[in-house]
């Protein structure tokens, strides 16, 4: 794993900003893996900026989100295919058509989370994948004690993550319990990573992250494993490493 430790939060969404960027430069039908919550706003604030001043095309990238609330239509002002339009997609070049968000509503979860698979192998698999990280060291919703072979799937939340996501909802009992998540697997088979962290909240999980036991409670120490993360803090979230 690389470790880069930045200053401060808006240090970090330009180094990730600019990292995103590079891969589209490079391959520009880049297939992207995304990441919603508070962590890559500042990311997608610099990537917009990047389009704006022409030095990054969207025209071609495709797009596959990690999660989304189960039982939240799209236009629902809390879903993440909302947030997605609201704080990114609206502002590029980006097809709509190649946009991908696991679907929150549906008649056979089962089958959309297999299509939902399958569209990301067909599409050849994500190259990078953007993560942030819960408290409790989730990634995606793939919470404590986590099944490290699933896929794409419906997860119950932790109540840790209930708690933390409250502040995006008028009450803690709107907060849904459930949600459409890419397994861990699916996180594995992106080609490469970054995993973005700021706040000292952040911290204890980030440590646990790189020196912790491979586990199923720490759902984000699988990454060891991988061979091409790259983990971008700031000095905060980086408080508990040597
Ligand atoms: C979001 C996601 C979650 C968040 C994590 C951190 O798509 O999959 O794992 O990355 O809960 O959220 P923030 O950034 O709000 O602290």
């Amino acid at each position: 794993m690389e470790l880069l430790v930045v200053k401060n939060y808006e240090e970090m969404s330009k180094k990730a900003a600019s990292i995103i960027a590079s891969q589209v430069v490079i391959k520009p039908q880049s297939i992207l893996g995304l990441a919603t919550g508070d962590t890559p706003l500042g990311m997608y604030k610099e990537l917009v900026e990047k389009y704006n001043r022409n030095e990054v095309d969207f025209s071609k990238v495709k797009t596959f989100n990690l999660d989304e609330y189960y039982g939240l239509e799209k236009e629902n002002s809390q879903s993440y295919y909302y947030y997605m339009m609201n704080n990114f997609f609206k502002f590029i070049n980006i097809d709509k058509n190649n946009v991908n968000v696991p679907k929150g509503t549906s008649d056979d979860v089962e089958e959309d989370c297999l299509s939902y698979e399958k569209k990301i192998k067909e599409a050849g698999g994500i190259d990078i994948q953007v993560l942030g990280i819960g408290v409790n060291g989730h990634i995606g919703f793939n919470e404590p004690n986590v099944n490290f072979e699933a896929q794409t799937h419906l997860v119950e939340l932790d109540e840790k993550t209930i708690k933390s996501n409250a502040r995006f909802f008028n009450s803690i009992d709107e907060v849904p319990k459930k949600a459409i998540s890419m397994g861990i697997k699916t996180i594995l088979q992106s080609k490469k990573i970054i995993l973005l962290a700021t706040g000292e909240s952040k911290a204890e999980a980030i440590y646990n992250t790189l020196y912790g036991k491979i586990s199923p409670e720490i759902p984000s120490s699988i990454l060891q494993l991988h061979q091409d993360v790259t983990i971008i803090l700031d000095e905060e979230a980086a408080k508990k490493l040597k």
